[in-house]
């Protein structure tokens, strides 16, 4: 049991073997200024689409997270060299050879699934561990092997394995029953060196991809359209392409984060390193729930909250509306709302795991399928929880944060697959907020 106290003084560490938690004293108003670090869910694809050349690139605004270590490991494993550190990753491609991702692998990271394009591009062979469903949702594939097999390529399923191989790729046109990310970012890979011309239409728009179109056309690529629902790939010869130093887009989710985390304490924030227009649907809602939100600089926002929040309406869709990632967050600040609201979900079919650890710190919350009714409780409280996923990871730290008395937070790996010293970014901001 936790003794609840008026005040908190830094808990010891963990010992080996035990589980390291969150310790977070709620209810301290948040101030002062932030930096979001690099885009997660970029950095994976790029570090991919590296393998595309032969020559060494250089990725610039790299997060410190597990799952950058773990991508790092798998593009080692085929050949890679790899250097970690100092925010920058450095990818010298010239000597990988295997095209096999094993599954110790890819079942640590889904997104590795992401080498399937690069690979087949390069190597006209790959053989990837299928990554499987996992917590949030069945997370298919149809649509990936389904683009592949359009561009000419072999793709079958086997023993837990994809094996995708073909004598020539060739353009095609490709239409997306759903505007899938990994679909889109393997599909547009595999097109980079195929011959002749590629349109991918009803393709995913997120500026994750923009980014990664980007990096492919700074080493050599022709991609045109991203972030728009048509993307057009000119194949090119792998001669054509070179290395380049490159930089990842901010991470638009920890930003977010933190946005939610003022809602939910109070407070006055300033986020910096942050782009708006890749958040302009949550920026809208949050002002719609009663955030003050203004845009400062082309890459500084101001979130001022005062009170409590209104309680809102939220639809999850593909971007640009209301981000999947960010629904775990920003249900967290409902919890403690005016009003009752509701959330849907529609990207997955289970990411409501945060609303039974919510419901342990005093939330009301009933799900019904894919939509979750939350009556505002005046103040949560204070419990230990266990994160499920990352993003209901950050979704309790933000409940906590607003929440009376202590809450301690286990399941970490889940965070630091994502967050780059998210507590030490808040203690900055004024929190009471120590692991051990
Ligand atoms: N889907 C299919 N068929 C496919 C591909 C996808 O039915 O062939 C379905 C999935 O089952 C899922 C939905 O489409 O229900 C969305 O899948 P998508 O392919 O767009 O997602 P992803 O590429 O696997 C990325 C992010 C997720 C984020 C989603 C949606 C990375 C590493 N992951 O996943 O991020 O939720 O896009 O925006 O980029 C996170 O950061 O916490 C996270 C889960």
């Amino acid at each position: 049991m936790t003794t609840q106290s008026t005040r908190l003084d830094p808990p010891k560490r963990a010992g080996d073997g035990e589980e390291q938690r969150l310790i977070i004293q709620g209810g301290r108003p948040l101030s002062g200024s932030v930096n979001t670090g690099g885009a997660k869910n970029a950095v994976l694809k790029i570090m991919a689409a590296a393998l595309l050349t032969k020559e060494t690139s250089v990725l610039r605004n790299v997060p410190n997270l597990t799952d950058v270590e773990m991508m790092a490991g798998v593009i080692r494993h085929l050949g890679a060299k790899v250097t970690v550190g100092n925010g920058e990753v450095i990818i010298n491609p010239r000597d990988v050879q295997e095209v096999e991702a094993p599954y110790e692998l890819v079942s640590q990271l889904r997104a590795s699934f992401v080498v399937l394009g690069p690979l087949l591009s390069r190597f006209k062979a790959a053989k990837v561990s299928l990554p499987g469903g996992c917590a949030i949702g069945e997370r298919r594939i149809d649509l990936h092997e389904r683009g592949l097999k359009l561009l000419g390529a072999d793709v079958k399923i086997d023993h837990g394995y994809v094996y995708a191989n073909a004598t020539k790729l060739t353009g095609a046109k490709i239409y997306l029953d759903r505007p899938s990310n990994g679909a889109t970012e393997n599909i547009m890979m595999a097109a980079v060196l195929a011959e002749g011309q590629t349109v991918i239409e009803n393709a995913a728009q997120d500026p994750e991809i923009v980014n990664l179109a980007d990096f492919v056309n700074a080493i050599g690529g022709r991609i045109q359209g991203a972030g728009t629902y048509q993307i057009t790939i000119d194949g090119v010869n792998i001669d054509d392409l070179h290395g380049a130093t490159f930089d990842t887009i901010p991470d638009r989710l920890e930003a977010g984060t933190f946005m939610c985390a003022v809602m939910a304490t109070g407070g006055e924030i300033v986020i910096e390193k942050v782009n708006p227009h890749h958040i302009y649907s949550l920026i809208s809602k949050l002002q719609e729930m009663g955030a003050e939100i203004s845009i400062y600089a082309p890459d500084t926002i101001k979130v001022k909250m005062v009170g409590r929040p209104r309680g809102a309406e939220i639809i999850t869709l593909p971007y640009p509306a209301f981000p999947t990632d960010m629904q775990s967050p920003v249900m967290a600040v409902l919890a403690s709302a005016e009003g009752t609201s509701i959330v849907s979900e529609t990207i997955y079919e289970n990411r409501f795991m945060q609303v039974g650890e919510l419901r342990r710190m005093g939330a009301d919350i009933a799900v019904k399928g894919n939509a979750a009714v939350i009556k505002g409780v005046p103040r949560l409280m204070g419990a230990e929880v266990k994160s499920p996923d990352l993003r209901a990871s950050a979704a309790l730290v933000i409940a906590g944060l607003g929440a009376e008395g202590i809450t301690e937070v286990s399941g970490l790996s889940h965070l630091d697959r994502g967050y780059e010293k998210l507590e030490e970014k808040f203690r900055g901001l004024g929190a009471s907020i120590w692991r051990r």
